[in-house]
């Protein structure tokens, strides 16, 4: 690799990403290709700190993998791996979990929710989730992570422990700054727009799928709920309507007072069939491209092996060094 800045970032396989994932993250991801070295992870290991049925595991990971290439990861450019496949990573979490504290994982949010949602499977794992994450960023020594907001916190804990580790065992690694995206960064559920659209709700109304047909999305956006009123304008308050605005924006390029002046004196429906069928028509090439992927398990198979091949090769370098800065002996 040259001197560009280096990028990390890992998405969890958890079965098709939705609208929120594709506006708030991948899609993101695709341009910074053309200005940095990228590397982009599909996160297994993580997905196992809840319950998986391992041959849906397998699938969504594949998946998951297909649907990146499918969104522009490009993998002559970038190296696009499955986490498991590269076990630098928890060779170095090891390492890593020994310049964690018990405290700091305590107080991180997502294992507060998710520890409350799984009562039954408070895992070892799911505590100990933010130091992989950790070990995912800094096995490459990455400048820069592109995270949503949800993922921040996890990142500061990553900064705070490699500057223990350095101060420690002296100035190693790079401390990766969160890369924050521009437009569209949170999409909400479209049948209650104060809550983050999510793949596990209810209600499939409430959720648009990056592999969803024309049809399907076109009705989801017919039933988004909006409010009584008859304006499309991005109001505080508005919340319904401001969420639909954010998705045409961010799938047109039509700033909000563009959208404004072409829905004046239109109503919700016009507005709504607008939406899903400017969101269904950018989604239809991800959707083409990827059935087209994920029906060439020989092609797939090929990218994710010389994927990992080039991950370990940067990965394995480091964490030698890692294992001799803390004083293990050399094996060879
Ligand atoms: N925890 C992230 C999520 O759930 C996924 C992830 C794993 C990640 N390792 C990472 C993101 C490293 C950025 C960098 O969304």
């Amino acid at each position: 690799m040259d001197d560009k800045k280096l990028i990390f970032s890992a998405i969890q396989p958890t079965g098709t990403f939705t609208l929120g994932n594709y506006i708030g993250a991948v899609r993101n991801w695709a341009p910074l290709q053309d200005k940095y070295d990228c590397i982009y992870c599909i996160a297994d290991m993580h997905a196992i700190t809840v319950k998986q049925e391992p041959a849906k595991l397998r699938q969504n990971s594949l998946a998951a993998y297909a649907l990146l290439m499918a969104c522009g990861m490009d993998p002559k450019r970038s190296i696009l791996f499955i986490q498991s496949h590269a076990p630098t990573h928890a060779l170095l979490n090891w390492v890593l979990c020994c310049n964690t504290q018990f405290g700091e994982l305590s107080r991180m949010t997502q294992f507060k929710d998710k520890s409350q949602r799984h009562p039954d499977d408070v895992n070892a794992g799911l505590f100990t989730y933010p130091s992989l994450m950790a070990a995912d960023i800094l096995a490459y020594n990455a400048d820069m992570v592109p995270v949503g907001v949800d993922q921040k916190q996890h990142l500061e804990l990553a900064r705070n422990i490699a500057q223990r580790f350095n101060q420690r065992y002296g100035d190693f690694f790079t401390l990766p700054e969160p890369l924050i995206l521009e437009v569209g960064a949170k999409v909400m559920s479209l049948q209650d727009p104060t809550k983050k659209m999510s793949k596990s709700d209810e209600n499939p109304n409430a959720c648009v799928l990056i592999l969803d047909d024309k049809d399907t999305i076109i009705r989801k956006f017919k039933r988004a709920v909006t409010d009584s009123e008859a304006e499309v304008v991005f109001r505080e308050g508005k919340d319904g309507i401001n969420n639909l605005m954010t998705i045409y924006s961010s799938v047109t390029g039509k700033d909000f007072a563009a959208i404004e002046a072409e829905f004046a004196g239109k109503g919700y429906g016009d507005f709504k069939l607008a939406v899903g069928e400017a969101v269904a028509d950018h989604l239809e090439p991800v959707r083409t491209e990827f059935d087209r992927l994920i029906a060439d398990k020989a092609y797939l198979k090929e990218c994710y092996t010389t994927g990992a091949e080039q991950a370990m090769k940067i990965s394995s370098r480091i964490v030698s060094k890692v294992y001799h800065k803390v004083g293990f002996v050399d094996p060879r």
